[in-house]
């Protein structure tokens, strides 16, 4: 099965194409436009500018995403519905199925996506299939099932009765999510974030340490710097000369919820009450990344127990977080543990086109007609 994923709920313009073959699942092309620098000016992502882009880059980036699939030397197709300038023919590429983000998402971020893959799915005359976002991101770690991967990341390689139940961590920039993943397309919900997500809270951090957007990544990479200058003091010291303190909201609470404004307010007064933080970025940076990733672990390790999850699974734009990664790899300790490729952290069509893989072998399609966009879209 060929499966065409078509991604814009946010600010990434993204396609991809993957093959099944068997038990594999292959990526034959992966392409993602971000409108990171467009919206970098403006602390954040603003809709109506991110969908004007989306509608910009649909086109070229499906058709970049179509390349290994059409004869050599080719002309990009026209809306994916060419006439072929020697014989006449029209080229259709051969894909079996389409993979469109619904949603949750910006209404119309999505709105661009959706109504192209409707678009082809007409021209083309072949099935289309709804993915939720989150699913998606779910389905990050289902990728590449090829020897470049490391065999503990595999999961598609992993039988069901050995990969399921699953506890999957999502945490993105608008979701921060436990799932209790009981089979392909199974679903609970067991724990969601009340306030800001983890994404958005080291977004919101970031600009109160005075840092770009995206702050997750920047944030990372302060912290990382404060670890690397302070890797030589001994423990004592350190943790004399270095006072920092932000609290782990909710990280002794029975339920699986999390809460992240509250840190952010907190980081805010400390860095009110201390006329010398702009000296301390680092260490600010460092203290609020650690925050986070305590509270994630903790939470998502109770849950592993509790649920006598068999794996245990981090997915979204913050699991591209080298820390979150290398924490939890080390807490999960006797549970199997999955993580994407850093490549298939962030926003990508990949992950859709593999979620929509699974849901084609279980024939959920959607007519093209009744396609529907759904910015609230439950998992
Ligand atoms: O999944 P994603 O690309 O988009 C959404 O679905 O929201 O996630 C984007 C979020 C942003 O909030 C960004 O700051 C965060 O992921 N992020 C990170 C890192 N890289 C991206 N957060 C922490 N550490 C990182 N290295
Ligand atoms: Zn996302």
């Amino acid at each position: 099965m060929i499966i065409l994923g078509i991604e814009t709920s946010c600010d990434e313009t993204a396609a991809a194409v993957v093959v099944s073959k068997g038990n594999k699942i292959d990526v034959l092309s992966n392409i993602v436009s971000s409108q990171v620098n467009i919206h970098k000016k403006y602390g954040g992502v603003v809709p109506e500018v991110a969908a004007r882009e989306h509608v910009l880059q649909i086109l070229p980036v499906i058709n970049e995403a179509l390349k290994p699939l059409l004869p050599s030397g080719h002309p990009p197709l026209s809306f994916g519905y060419a006439q072929d300038k020697c014989k006449g023919r029209k080229i259709v590429p051969s894909i079996d199925v389409i993979a469109v983000a619904t949603g949750p998402g910006l209404i119309t971020s999505l709105l661009v996506g959706v109504e192209t893959a409707k678009t082809l799915s007409y021209v083309w005359n072949i099935p289309v299939v709804s993915v939720n976002h989150i699913e998606g991101h779910i389905y990050a770690n289902f990728v590449g099932l090829s020897s470049k991967f490391p065999p503990k990341r595999r999961a598609g390689k992993v039988q069901s009765s050995k990969l399921f139940p699953a506890v999957v961590l999502t945490v993105s920039g608008g979701h921060t999510m436990l799932v209790l993943m009981k089979g392909h397309g199974k679903y609970k919900t067991i724990g969601e974030t009340r306030d800001d997500a983890a994404g958005e809270a080291f977004d919101k951090a970031a600009k109160l340490l005075g840092l770009t957007y995206p702050g997750g990544p920047e944030i990372a990479k302060y912290a990382e710097k404060f670890t690397k200058q302070n890797s030589k003091i001994s423990n004592k010291i350190q943790n004399s000369k270095f006072k920092i303190k932000l609290p782990r909201p909710m990280i002794n609470n029975k339920n699986y919820d999390f809460s992240f404004s509250g840190l952010k307010t907190a980081l805010m007064y400390d860095l009110k009450k201390d006329k010398t933080w702009k000296k301390k970025i680092p260490e600010y940076s460092a203290e609020f990344q650690q925050a986070v990733i305590d509270v994630l672990i903790s939470k998502t390790i109770r849950a592993a127990k509790e649920y006598k999850a068999k794996t245990v699974m981090l997915t979204g734009g913050v699991a591209a977080n080298k820390e979150l990664r290398k924490q939890m790899e080390k807490a999960v300790n006797n549970i199997k543990f999955i993580m994407p490729d850093l490549k298939y952290t962030t926003d990508n069509a990949v992950m859709m086109a593999v979620a929509g893989y699974y849901k084609a072998k279980r024939k959920e399609f959607t007519n093209w007609q009744k396609l529907k966009v759904d910015c609230n879209l439950e998992l």
